[in-house]
């Protein structure tokens, strides 16, 4: 049997610049409980994140605090010096503790973000650094300017933002231009549909997060089973290529920590629903 293809998703220019496969890897999940420390089974990690690119995935997605800097340290170790590969990473928040994500917006501190990614994924730029929150203690005006700074300074080559609204995006855009938007959505998580015409509309990148609802959407016998069924596909196929087939601007990045999950999710890219099929699900999920 051939192995998965991610390449059958499509391509899109992140920033009408870097070209990217539009089914991506998110880096979330390779790290431990509470997204904190290492992972249960780090062979099993590594062997995920060395995986990737030999299904077609050149575009991975990270940040500081998966781990923090677990995440970072295992792309680096597995994958170095990434030959083709967009590894995009995230700052602007502090971890305390398992499962606490505090934002610290202070120009001073996106900086220190940047400077230690850098210095953890062994890279001289970041292709594309995402703001993981915007702070609301802090003048976003500020944290904008910091970002068009790094940018013009060579740090980072694009920028992009994370559970934004339209408004935001805009204020953003009269600073620097926005590559890319990570909000989470997924078929039955629909609360940021202005936000993905805004971003089709404008050519940004978009990057659901949580596109399988953690695990959710894989499960048998939920809303995508039966469409699953007729193609001989499993729910968490059926539920990325719902996403793919959304939008042309959709980047998703599905996350995991097994090989095998790995392979069944990029085997989503080869489904190709119809069009009465995009539609059933839609208002399967929205009946919900
Ligand atoms: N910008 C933000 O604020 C933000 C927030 C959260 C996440 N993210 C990014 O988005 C990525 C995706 O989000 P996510 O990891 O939270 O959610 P997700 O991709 O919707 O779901 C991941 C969960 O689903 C399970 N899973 C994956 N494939 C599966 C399969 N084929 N069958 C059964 N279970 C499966 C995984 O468990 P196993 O490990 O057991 O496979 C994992 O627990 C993250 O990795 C991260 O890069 C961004």
């Amino acid at each position: 049997m051939s192995q998965p293809d991610a390449t059958l998703s499509g391509r899109f220019k992140i920033g009408g610049d870097i070209e990217v496969v539009r089914l991506g890897f998110g880096a979330m999940r390779v790290t431990g409980r509470g997204i904190w420390g290492q992972p249960e089974d780090r062979a099993e990690a590594i062997r995920v994140l060395k995986r990737v690119p030999e299904l077609g995935v050149n575009f991975i997605d990270t940040a500081d605090s998966y781990g923090p800097h677990v995440s970072e340290e295992l792309i680096a170790e597995a994958l170095h010096p990434y030959d083709g590969l967009l590894i995009a990473t995230k700052g602007g928040l502090l971890r305390p503790g398992p499962d606490v994500w505090n934002p610290d917006g202070r120009p001073e501190y996106l900086r220190q973000c940047v400077h230690d990614s850098l210095r953890r994924l062994k890279v001289e730029r970041i292709d594309l650094w995402q703001l993981h929150r915007i702070d609301p203690k802090v003048p976003r005006e500020d944290q904008f300017g910091v970002i068009a700074d790094m940018i013009k300074e060579g740090l980072i080559r694009h920028a992009g933002l994370s559970e934004v609204s339209v408004d935001e995006i805009e204020a953003a855009r009269k600073v620097f231009p926005v590559a890319t938007v990570q909000n989470r959505y997924n078929l039955v998580d629909r609360g940021s549909e202005d936000v993905l015409d805004h971003c089709e509309a404008q050519d940004i990148g978009f990057i659901p997060w949580f596109p399988l609802a953690a695990g959710d959407l894989a499960k048998p016998g939920g809303v995508a089973a039966a469409v699953a069924a007729d193609h001989g596909a499993s729910a968490s196929q059926i539920a990325l290529a719902w996403v793919l087939e959304r939008s042309p601007v959709m980047l998703p990045i599905p996350g995991t920590g097994k090989v095998k999950h790995l392979e069944e999710n990029v085997a989503g890219a080869a489904v190709e629903l119809t069009d009465e099929e995009f539609r059933r699900l839609d208002e399967a999920a929205q009946a919900l």
